[in-house]
């Protein structure tokens, strides 16, 4: 979906669109606009809200009828919860609603961002808005026989904006159309995503961005050592890649490396999942993917900071040519893992990938994965996972995701579990000796591999699918991740030199 953004300074009454929408408060307080429609309905706006039981909660809608006296086709009321504990994510939230209701539509016109209070950041509100539309939006059509739905195609927000908020809505729609192309691929059948087609829609995605791809096939990870990446996609008739993309801007402030679990297809290979375990396991590679929509944006929002992202693509099957349980593999920095269960595989091939990261050196790193079924007991399905090895790292990480909206939890990674990976003849084995706190002993499994930079590990597993549409989520693959990298890169400022 391709939304356009602009911002007008015309009236609710007079702006001509498909759709109004204006926005409510809970306890029937009416946000700017309303009185277009209560002039609509010849001042019985409010008997008409309490008929239908509307009550203003965040995500409600009540259509309102235009009367024939407003410009635009129809009206909707969105609730945008209590005035008083307004936050940036209840305009997105409420930009989704819009991003539904209008998605048959083809103009949407809509007084809501003057309902944002001067206590938040008005660009923030605006990117937000325009991040809801899109994303709320969202359908994943490309196997559906009628894919011919209309979409929406402009928004005209109304209000005194001007042109930081023209420009905040601009920023939005790049970002949503980062997430969009993760949610995509994501949702795309493993059948039709090999590493090769991974790797290769990596590359055409970053044409033209400024971005340099390199994409190492088998021979050339030999030459690396990457012994996990080369371990875990043996078992599979579909070789493994691994892609570097290098964004480097001229005097960079900064450099940052970006790693994303990328197993196209996770049966768990010999140590085989069930069948209900398999069936989401195409949506293994979420964390690639959110690194690679991130890497794709960088020029666009003008970030100063160098960025590399690092994608490790396999498909974990078995087979007569599997990894198998005891075998031990060596990895880029030379430590050794016994591997116990073959389904422990995203840290497998992680460890090549951050050893690779850290060996450039960059200011700190951030890895995304998909990596434990533990995480998601711990934290449940809507919340990441957040480990770190440096204390204010964490932090801006943290605070990076919660101003993008993406819920995040710190978790630790305590050294008295170090023990639990230890290996009777390895370095370490892949999995902790007694079952108890598994996204922990995942987590310090990574840790082995960034050579002491500062690192932040994001447990997705949970949040990288949404069961049901949500807010901004559209039930299946939710791109989570892609707006906490974009700012976390776009605000970063590196440490001052001592
Ligand atoms: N990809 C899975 C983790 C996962 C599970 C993600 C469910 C999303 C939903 C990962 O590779 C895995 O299989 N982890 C195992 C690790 C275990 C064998 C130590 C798990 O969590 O069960
Ligand atoms: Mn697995
Ligand atoms: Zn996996």
């Amino acid at each position: 979906m391709s939304v356009t953004f602009s911002v007008s300074t015309t009236s609710a009454d007079r702006a001509v669109a498909d759709l109004l929408v204006v926005p409510a408060f809970v306890g029937v307080d009416l946000g700017p606009g309303a009185d277009a429609l209560d002039h609509a309905l010849s001042g019985g706006l409010a008997a008409f809200i309490k008929n239908a039981g509307f009550s203003g909660k965040a995500g409600e809608a009540l259509a309102v009828p235009a009367g024939g006296v407003l410009k635009a086709k129809a009206a909707l009321l969105v609730g945008l919860g209590e005035q008083s504990k307004l936050t940036v994510d209840s305009f997105r939230t409420a930009g989704a609603v819009i991003g539904r209701r209008g998605s048959k539509l083809k103009t949407v016109a809509t007084t809501l961002l003057d309902a944002a209070p001067a206590t938040l950041d008005a660009a923030a509100v605006a990117q937000a808005l325009a991040e809801g539309v899109v994303l709320g939006g969202y359908k994943f059509l490309d196997y559906k026989s009628d894919a011919s739905q209309p979409t929406l195609s402009a928004v005209k927000v109304l209000g005194t904006g001007g042109a930081a908020i023209r420009a905040a809505l601009g920023r939005g729609a790049t970002v949503a159309s980062a997430v969009t192309w993760a949610r995509d691929i994501v949702n795309t059948p493993a059948a039709e995503k090999s590493p090769m087609v991974f790797a290769q829609a990596a590359r055409e995605l970053l044409r033209g961005t400024g971005v340099k791809v390199e994409i190492l096939d088998v021979p050339a990870m030999e030459k690396l050592g990457l012994g996990g990446v080369l371990g875990v996609g043996r078992g599979s008739d579909r070789p493994p890649r691994f892609v570097r993309m290098t964004y480097a801007p001229a005097r960079a402030r900064g450099s940052l490396a970006l790693v994303g679990k990328g197993v196209v297809f996770d049966s768990g290979g010999l140590s085989i999942k069930t069948a209900s375990g398999m069936e989401t396991m195409k949506t293994d590679m979420s964390g690639a993917a959110a690194v690679i929509a991130t890497m794709s944006v960088l020029r666009t929002l003008g970030v100063k900071a160098k960025v590399v992202g690092y994608a490790p693509m396999v498909e974990n099957m078995p087979s007569g040519n599997a990894i198998r349980p005891g075998d031990v593999v060596k990895f880029r920095n030379g430590k050794t893992a016994e591997v116990l269960n073959t389904d422990a595989e995203g840290r497998l091939i992680l460890a090549d990938a951050l050893a690779l990261a850290a060996e450039a050196k960059p200011d700190a790193i951030v890895d995304l994965a998909t990596l434990t079924g533990a995480c998601m007991v711990a934290l449940g399905d809507k919340i990441a996972g957040l480990f770190a090895n440096d204390e204010a790292w964490g932090a801006e990480v943290r605070s990076a995701a919660d101003r993008a909206g993406e819920p995040v939890w710190p978790l630790p990674l305590p050294v008295q579990y170090r023990t639990l990976i230890d290996s009777e003849i390895a370095d370490m084995k892949n999995i902790g000796s007694n079952g108890y706190g598994g996204a922990l002993t995942a987590g310090l499994f990574l840790q082995e591999f960034v050579a002491g930079r500062p690192w932040v590990h994001l447990d997705i597993a949970g949040p990288a699918r949404a069961n049901a549409d949500d807010g901004s989520l559209v039930r299946g693959a939710t791109g989570f991740g892609v707006r906490t990298l974009i700012e976390l890169v776009t605000e970063y400022q590196p440490p001052p030199k001592v």
